[in-house]
């Protein structure tokens, strides 16, 4: 039986071979990336991605186990980690312990993933030293969008760049085990990258991480927008649509279903 990676081996490969990261919400997508990938991610980006939701505000405990289970169903090598959705863990450690504990228990993923603000350095510690691995996520915070009034790039000014590697630091401090850094420029990502102890992994955050995620339906081109660090390594939307397009025109033209496609009487 093949054996997953672990949060301490994930802990260990701080300035290694760069750490492998895509996020994945289904069984079949689960099972191809876990060929490639040393973390699966289970973000809720779901929310916007998946469901179609204008932010990750609406997502819900009960939609990450539903996916996070189909990603553990999938994937049998890949450390998985688990978003806890908004709304599920600001309010302090007790209850962030719980719903994280609820994350893991229903699901059987390793890890959660919670992203910063006041109470992030004080929740990190309680969920870690009661047995549940915590990947950090600082800079661009989708989470807070209502407050930032939009998705927009973190640290641009003196002020903010401070908040952002305090940010980092405290939950390094707290002991979490990874840290995502999104959205900022590669100067900041370099200094948090090099003041904390843990790997860190970039998402709009320069080559200067640890490693990298990307939001896996964005790298494959299933939508037709993308944000400027996004590389599309496919053009499913076309292949989606060019499918579709053909299938549509063999039943109008009904050289779908062919013999070889239909049963017939014995
Ligand atoms: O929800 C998500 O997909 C994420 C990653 C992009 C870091 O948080
Ligand atoms: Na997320």
């Amino acid at each position: 039986k093949v054996k997953r990676m672990t949060a301490p081996e994930i802990y260990a490969r701080k300035g290694q071979v760069p750490l492998v990261c895509l996020t994945a919400y289904t069984a079949p997508v689960a099972e191809i990336l876990d060929e490639h990938c040393d973390v699966l991610l289970v973000g809720d980006s779901v929310g916007m991605v998946v469901h179609g939701l204008p932010s990750t505000i609406g997502v819900t405990m009960d939609m990450m186990i539903l996916h996070a289970q189909a990603v553990m169903r999938g994937s049998d090598k890949a450390f998985v980690v688990v978003d806890m959705p908004f709304g599920s863990y600001e309010a302090g450690p007790e209850e962030a312990f719980h719903n994280a504990a609820r994350l893991l228990k229903e699901t059987g993923a390793q890890a959660v993933k919670i992203e910063s603000g006041p109470t992030v350095h004080e929740t990190v510690a309680y969920m870690v030293q009661r047995g549940i691995p915590v990947m950090g996520h600082v800079g661009l915070r989708p989470q807070a969008v209502n407050v930032d009034g939009g998705f927009k790039a973190k640290g641009r000014t003196e002020s903010e760049r401070k908040k952002v590697i305090q940010e980092a630091l405290d939950t390094d401090a707290a002991g979490a085990f990874a840290i995502v850094v999104e959205g900022v420029a590669e100067d900041l990502a370099r200094e948090i990258t090099v003041l904390v102890k843990a790997p860190t992994i970039g998402i709009g955050a320069s080559a200067g991480c640890d490693g990298q995620v990307l939001v896996t339906d964005d790298m494959l081109g299933l939508f037709d927008w993308s944000p400027k660090f996004v590389r599309r390594y496919a053009d499913m939307r076309g292949a989606i649509s060019k499918a579709a397009e053909d299938y549509a025109k063999d039943v109008r033209d009904r050289s779908f279903p062919a013999p070889q496609e239909t049963y017939f009487a014995k």
